[in-house]
């Protein structure tokens, strides 16, 4: 199999199951036209974090890592008229050309962008309130996708769901020696997962327009996890 052979059947799924939409089309064109980085999820992908949140019911989600919002925008759509999101985002332009594109998706209201270090928003976060996400969706650094995970599970409760993007890296992340410190995140990020005693996990790899990567899933199934 080859990576044409992936693209062309994402393409197809695509075609058949995720219809053209105009807003998240203008969303990606805004996006590059501003010169972000292209690592968006596809729309596949895109519409699985939406199904997961669906699934899930989920009514208030976290999302580390916002880049032009477009992952933030398909989990968004999965909640209910008083759902919320917050998305973390350290790049300032990254968090403007978001904050335009969710507009432009009528999700304001919605929506919460906080700008700055994950690190410390993460920590300003679970000073604020006691409501613990249902969902949070891990997509930023690689090299410190082990602190997200502490994070996600202080911020989370029995029942939650954690979702981490980027966790195969084109096979990369079986590199035990690899001096990539995404590469060392990730692995350690998954060694964590597999020993956490308060989560039942795996993780799932995806071939199609963004190569070969993969998404990790993991329930909180302990109350221990809660911060409140
Ligand atoms: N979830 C997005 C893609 C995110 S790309 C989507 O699928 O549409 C990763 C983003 O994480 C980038 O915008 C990058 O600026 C941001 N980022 C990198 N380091 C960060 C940090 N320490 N804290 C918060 N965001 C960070
Ligand atoms: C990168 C980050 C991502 O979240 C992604 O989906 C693809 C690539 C990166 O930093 O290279
Ligand atoms: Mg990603």
């Amino acid at each position: 199999m080859t990576q044409d052979k992936w693209i062309a059947v994402d393409r197809y799924i695509t075609d058949m199951l995720v219809p053209p939409d105009a807003v998240l089309d203008a969303v990606l064109e805004a996006s590059a036209a501003a010169g972000l980085p292209p690592h968006h999820v596809s729309p596949n992908q895109g519409k699985l974090l939406m199904l997961l949140a669906l699934i899930h019911q989920a009514r208030n989600i976290l999302e580390i890592g916002t880049l032009g919002g477009y992952s933030t925008i398909w989990l968004a759509r999965a909640l209910p008229a008083d759902g919320r999101l917050i998305t973390l985002e350290s790049d300032p332009q990254h968090a403007e050309v978001a904050h335009s594109n969710i507009a432009y998706a009528g999700l304001t209201n919605t929506v919460e962008i906080r700008v700055g270090k994950a690190a410390d928003t993460l920590a300003q976060l679970a000073t604020e309130n006691c409501h613990p996400f249902d969902l949070i969706f891990i997509d930023a650094d690689k090299p410190s996708n082990p602190d997200y995970l502490l994070w996600a599970l202080r911020l989370s409760r029995q029942g939650s769901l954690i979702i981490a993007d980027n966790v195969v890296r084109d096979g990369a992340v079986i590199e035990a020696n690899s001096t990539d410190p995404k590469i060392q995140g990730v692995r350690r990020f998954n060694e964590m997962l597999g020993s956490e005693p308060r989560v039942t996990a795996t993780a799932i790899q995806t071939v199609g327009s963004k190569g070969y990567d993969g998404f990790a899933i993991a329930l909180v199934t302990s109350d221990e996890s809660q911060y409140c």
